[in-house]
């Protein structure tokens, strides 16, 4: 059997064998998507040499057992890999665009840690996402010890932090990859470099250089999917380490963003989620500058798309021309989310939020007065340093005079480099106690707000099977809301009418009302 597929032989001696590494790697094209492609090709050759020495010995059988073995075989798989996402919407994009490359090169996806590579892609937005990526890798060193040939990677946003990698290498050296979140897109020749290294490879891109397109994507839904319209962020609030470790602001040009979706709706794609680090400033720094609104309104006109959605909205940038185009598309769905972070404005300055109360509640008017029926959610800090009592208590007004659908809260987490780091922080007591306090409030107010359209017909796109109940099916609302009623699963994938008949404080009841 040849070892190689054509486009790579051609450039190989005849003689060449899968570990010849130093003439694969001489041989690569050196422009973007090939070298990608071309490594994929590579590594596809090299694990299916190692897939048919684990056949031949046996190993493969006691591994996967006879059915999965089979199944595998039958459809060229070489091995089961596992990519575990953790953190926001931009990372379970990245997730879909590795485990896109990972399928070309030949891996099943196998959702458990006994997969033959677990890839992690970290977040490190607050410090317990860390722990818990720490802890999982102290989990897999005993896997590992069960299957040396196991491999296990990292990347994302956590990887962009020196002192993480330094930990990684002191402390976990069972650890065979890690790129950051500038290089997702090198996972075929840092995998390569790794197989042919035999040691821990270690690839970071302290800024983007390039954004590299057309390579595969595997998406979680077929009916739906996320799209990167921007990459990094300039706001430096003085609590995050986003724009730290993602890199400044980057638009894509708005062909390729619209390109990308007319393939996706092609593709049976019925909603999008525009994502970004703050959507309101879209377009700023293209050449041919363009706002975010008019993004909109263009990605509105796309044929066979039915809902856009977008994340997430900053307050400052969030323009009267974004309201009324949202007002006008008829495919946006009613619904943004809104990071308010703290009530009180002398808290929002420290944060270099550049909003005061005042003006987040006037902007809440101004989109209520446009769209009347818009559901709102949010995410708020806790104990960010210095925050009195009474800033608390401003946060809680705000939550009661806007009267949010679902509040994210979050317990503020020091992040290391940031300014607010070095500022002076809240005793962990009071701020675990006025965490409670907030998210009591936050909880009674969704419960009200939540059930509101009791009783109407909203439109649904399903899901789902429902997981806990035979013959329903589960799908959103616009505004997020999930539904149950009954349906099968030919209903999956489309958007239809249905009845809410009963609020279950986070969820509806319906009933589908017929085609017509
Ligand atoms: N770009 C988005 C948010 C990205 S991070 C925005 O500006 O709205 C998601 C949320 O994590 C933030 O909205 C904030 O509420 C929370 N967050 C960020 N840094 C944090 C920190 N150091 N401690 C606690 N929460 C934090
Ligand atoms: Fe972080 Fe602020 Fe940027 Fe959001 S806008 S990612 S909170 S710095
Ligand atoms: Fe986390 Fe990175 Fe997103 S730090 S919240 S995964 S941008």
């Amino acid at each position: 059997m040849a070892l190689f597929c054509h486009d790579i032989q051609e450039k190989l001696p005849a003689t060449a064998s899968v570990t010849d590494f130093d003439q694969i790697r001489a041989a690569a094209p050196a422009g973007e998507p090939e070298r990608q492609q071309y490594f994929m090709e590579a590594d596809r050759a090299y694990f299916t040499a190692r897939f048919e020495q684990m056949i031949a010995s046996g190993e493969a059988l006691s591994r996967y057992g006879k059915e999965r073995l089979e199944e595998m075989q039958k459809n060229g798989r070489i091995g089961t890999v596992d990519v575990v996402t953790f953190g926001c919407q931009m990372n379970a994009r990245d997730s879909e665009k590795l485990l896109g490359i990972l399928e070309t090169i030949g891996f099943q996806e196998w959702e458990s840690e006994d997969a033959d590579f677990v890839l992690y892609n970290t977040c490190t937005v607050r410090d317990n996402a860390n722990q818990k990526v720490y802890g999982r890798l102290g989990y897999l060193r005993t896997k590992k010890r069960n299957n040396p040939q196991m491999l296990i990677g990292l990347c994302g946003c956590m990887m962009q932090e020196p002192e993480a990698i330094e930990k990684i290498r002191r402390s976990y050296s069972h650890v065979d990859l890690i790129f950051g979140t500038h290089n997702i897109f090198k996972l075929a020749e840092i995998l390569f470099e790794r197989i042919a290294n035999g040691k821990m490879t270690v690839d970071i891109w302290e800024s983007a250089k390039e954004i590299v397109e057309d390579l595969p994507v595997e998406r979680k839904y077929p009916f739906k999917s996320g799209v990167n319209i921007m990459f990094g962020c300039n706001n430096f609030c003085s609590y995050c380490i986003v724009p730290y470790v993602r890199g400044r602001e980057r638009s894509r040009k708005p062909d390729e963003i619209l390109d990308e979706i007319r393939k996706l709706a092609a593709d049976g794609v019925i909603e999008v989620m525009l994502l970004g680090q703050n959507v309101n400033s879209y377009g700023k720094n293209l050449s041919e500058p363009m706002t975010f609104a008019a993004l909109l309104r263009r990605v509105n006109e796309v044929d066979g798309i039915k809902r856009i959605r977008f994340m997430t909205s900053h307050p400052k940038d969030l323009s009267d021309e974004l309201i009324d185009a949202m007002r006008d598309c008829d495919k946006v769905c009613h619904h943004l989310h809104l990071p308010l972070q703290s009530g009180s404005s002398r808290i929002l300055r420290k944060m270099n939020r550049k909003y005061t109360k005042e003006e987040y509640l006037a902007l809440v008017d101004r989109i209520r007065f446009a769209i009347p029926d818009i559901s709102l959610t949010t995410d708020i800090i806790v104990g960010f340093p210095g925050e009195t009592e009474e800033d608390f208590q401003e946060t809680l007004d705000v939550v009661r005079r806007v009267r949010f659908d679902s509040a994210f809260t979050f317990l503020y987490s020091v992040r290391r480099g940031t300014p607010a780091a070095a500022m002076e922080q809240v005793p962990e007591e009071v701020m675990k106690e006025r965490f409670e306090r907030l998210l009591k409030e936050v909880q009674q107010i969704a419960g009200e707000v939540c059930g509101r359209e009791t009783g109407q017909v909203r439109r649904v796109l399903v899901e789902s099977l429902d997981d806990h109940k035979d013959g329903y099916v589960t799908g959103r609302l616009e505004n997020n809301i999930v539904v149950h009623f009954p349906g099968d699963e030919t209903l999956i994938g489309t958007i239809i009418d249905v009845v809410l008949e009963e609020s279950k404080g986070f969820y509806y009841m319906g009933r589908a009302l017929p085609k017509g």
